[in-house]
């Protein structure tokens, strides 16, 4: 049996697969967040401990197994949510920056006026922006110097998710990380796959509170059954969730690209084992190559996608339930050339225009509650879209089909728009959970229970495929329109 976990930025799901690959058992359950001030988030550490332990007991019940059934565990998690502890006493100094928090954008500003952006950008894959962890780390020793000078004694850890989970399910015994997750901090170097000490230098942080840098399969430490639900078992797979569910889609071959559908889209696509140009308006970061170990990847990501689904919901009442946009989107032929651009928390890649505002235009006196739905759906196709061609302009491939997964990738309607106007083939996998595949794939390869050419075929089985069926000069003349509507929702 496998155990794997999904810490998320909503909540922990464990699962426990079996050596076929069958999912035996699972449990979720939420953890708070907190927004102390306006474009602030944080969450407690300590809580999301307590929720990972309490959902892994669980799933053990559900599947009716003991804890000494289990062989292996891979954890996959939030990335860049930035967390600081006391190595002596293993309690965290302050609420875990999580990933959305914006509270350091002023020091990424102070950078960016220094001329640091391009020089960062080689050196990590990233932008300058206060979503990575260093900038988040720098603000808390800027806010509490004390905490800066403990940690130039050493007396204190960082880590991402992963690297707490691991300090607390080992009982504090190792500190560690994965490739994946240390390509998310703005601390690590892409080209030479480690810490950068010049970046470390930037954001004033000693090297002494890193954790090392392990590959996503293979050995990390054993679980001690007292700290964590009884389990002794070798953690053997650790990756960052969007390069978790690349790896749980398949996707090792140079341009295979996995969209997730959820609140926002998160698309990347596997670039190979070269050091990738950091691609126009995308970031490179770490995935995982066949065997788990560390290869490239380009990511982009939409911040609106499933979130357009609950704003047509709950403030525009125009659905009851999600499941609706699909059946009332394909109650039309088309949208009568109405556009939605949903850019409520301005765009994302390709544009980084964070003063874009949600733009509805092309309305005629026959447009209805019908067109604007539908027109919402293909909002998330045609924002994917932009991404997935900036994907194949960066690694010079052709991309010929897209995995999907996420909440949304169930809407049947937009996954056809997708193949139709990115003219791909689009799958849909039998089972959805491609974040937590990845992370079971990954300990089950870095145990030796399976090898990568002979993985559990129900891991990866194709529910449905989309085939795009839209003739040229529809979809030429629809991604126009899209353009212009882009153009009018940045210049309001
Ligand atoms: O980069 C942030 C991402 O890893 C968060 O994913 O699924 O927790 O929203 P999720």
């Amino acid at each position: 049996m496998i155990l794997s976990i999904d810490q998320g930025t909503t909540g922990t799901t464990a699962f426990v697969f079996d050596s076929s690959g069958t999912l035996v058992g699972r449990s979720y359950s939420e953890i708070p967040n907190y927004y102390p001030e306006p474009g602030w988030v944080e969450q407690d550490a300590e809580e999301i401990w307590q929720v990972t332990q309490r959902v892994c007991t669980a799933a053990l019940q559900r599947a009716d197994v003991y804890a000494s059934e289990i062989k292996s565990v891979g954890i996959t998690n939030q990335r860049e949510t930035t967390i600081l502890w006391d190595r002596h006493t293993g309690e965290p100094v302050h609420r875990a920056i999580v990933w959305q928090c914006r509270r350091s954008a002023n020091i990424c500003a102070q950078f960016a006026t220094e001329g640091k952006f391009e020089w960062l950008r080689a050196r990590s894959g990233l932008l300058l922006d206060a979503y990575f962890s260093a900038s988040k780390l720098l603000w808390l020793f800027r806010e509490q110097p004390d905490l800066q000078a403990r940690a130039r004694k050493g007396e204190l850890c960082f880590g991402t998710v992963d690297s707490w989970l691991i300090w607390k399910m080992s009982g504090a015994r190792a500190h560690m990380t994965d490739h994946t997750n240390a390509s998310r901090t703005l601390l690590y170097n892409l080209e030479e796959k480690s810490w950068d000490p010049e970046l470390l230098a930037l954001f004033e942080c000693p090297e002494s509170i890193l954790p090392e840098i392990r590959s996503s399969a293979g050995y990390f430490v054993d679980t001690d059954p007292a700290a964590f639900a009884g389990v002794s078992a070798p953690i053997c797979g650790v990756a960052g969730d969007q390069q978790a569910a690349l790896f749980g889609q398949g996707c090792t071959n140079p341009g295979d690209l996995k969209n997730t559908y959820g609140t926002g889209c998160f698309m990347l696509a596997y670039a190979g084992e070269k050091h990738p140009e950091p691609p126009r308006g995308l970031l490179a970061t770490i995935a995982c190559d066949p065997h788990g170990l560390p290869g490239y990847a380009v990511e982009g990501s939409v911040f609106t996608a499933g979130s357009a689904i609950q704003w047509l919901r709950d403030e525009m009442g125009l659905i009851q339930r999600a499941v609706d946009s699909e059946i009332i989107a394909q109650s039309i032929p088309n949208t009568r050339g109405v556009y939605l651009v949903p850019a409520f928390s301005g765009l994302g890649a390709p544009h980084w225009d964070s003063s874009a505002r949600g733009t509805l235009c092309g309305l005629s006196r026959g447009a209805g509650r019908a067109e604007v739905v539908r027109a919402t759906l293909e909002s998330i196709a045609y924002q994917s879209d932009e991404l997935a061609r900036l994907m194949e302009e960066a690694l010079k491939v052709d991309i010929s089909h897209m995995r999907v997964d996420g909440g949304a990738s169930a809407n049947n309607f937009l996954m056809q728009f997708q193949a139709d106007i990115s003219d791909l083939r689009v799958e849909r996998p039998r089972q959805i959970e491609s974040t937590a595949i990845g992370a079971a794939l990954l300990a089950g390869i870095g145990s030796g229970l399976w090898h990568f050419h002979q993985l559990p075929e129900r891991l990866l089985e194709i529910e449905r495929d989309f085939l795009p069926g839209m003739p040229a000069e529809k979809r030429d003349s629809l991604l126009t329109g899209w353009k212009r509507a882009v153009a009018a929702c940045k210049a309001f």
